[in-house]
């Protein structure tokens, strides 16, 4: 058992029963509400937005995790500050070059309290700069392509995790690492060996009976 932030992804969830769902992870700890957010340009797919995060967020005790999968981040940051998101996490493919991405991580920093940048699977970590690295809060990296859940975990992941501990050394920085995507208990210890601190899962989570997802979410710690 590890103190890892495991971050069930309400892709899979059950969307007629949100709240029932959300209740049965009311008394797991280290766990953060993973919200993914499509547009339908970004990514093909279309998923939810505002009324629904704002519902979501007067039903659950833990932290809400925003991945936005969209073309125009800088839209979110001030129409999603009032429902007590904690982490806010923006894809660097969606902005034209750093300096437009620093501009929106600093927007993002007064009103979240961790704001983090994604890379899609094609984009290398040497994409990021060392000015984006040193004002994250998060890094996720997405181990499928952006857009639907149940793909399988893509393999040259753990390339990118080594590259990103080599990052953090170099820098002196402490970031936590999020990945998201195909995670199961057969790849979550080799991720947290590779520096993972946060597992987003969705359907390893919720393809079960909700009576099981608190052992499911800890046999992701194990
Ligand atoms: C995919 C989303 C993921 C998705 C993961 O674009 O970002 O959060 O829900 O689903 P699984 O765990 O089923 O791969
Ligand atoms: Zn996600």
């Amino acid at each position: 058992m590890n103190d890892t932030i495991i971050s069930p992804s309400i892709l899979s969830c059950d969307f007629l029963n949100i709240e029932t769902e959300l209740k049965y992870f009311e008394k797991i700890p280290n766990l953060w509400i993973h919200l993914d957010v499509m547009d339908g340009h970004f990514v093909p797919n279309l998923t939810f937005g505002h009324p629904i995060i704002q519902k979501i967020s007067k039903v659950t005790n833990h932290l809400l995790d925003a991945h936005l999968m969209v073309s125009n981040p800088e839209f979110y940051i001030k129409t999603f500050s009032n429902y007590n998101i904690h982490n806010i996490t923006f894809h660097l493919e969606a902005t034209s070059n750093a300096q437009e991405a620093l501009k929106i991580i600093e927007q993002m920093k007064s009103s979240y309290a961790s704001v983090g940048i994604s890379i899609k699977p094609g984009t290398p970590v040497s994409a990021i700069s060392d000015d984006i690295f040193k004002r994250i809060d998060l890094l996720l990296v997405m181990s499928v392509e952006p857009g639907f859940g149940g793909q399988s975990f893509i393999e040259t992941t753990y390339d990118k995790l080594n590259q990103i501990k080599d990052v953090k050394k170099r820098l002196n920085l402490k970031f936590d690492v999020q990945v998201d995507g195909g995670v199961t208990d057969e790849n979550a210890k080799k991720l947290i060996e590779h520096g993972v601190s946060n597992l987003v899962a969705g359907s390893y989570i919720f393809k079960n009976s909700p009576k099981k997802y608190q052992s499911i979410v800890e046999k992701l710690r194990n």
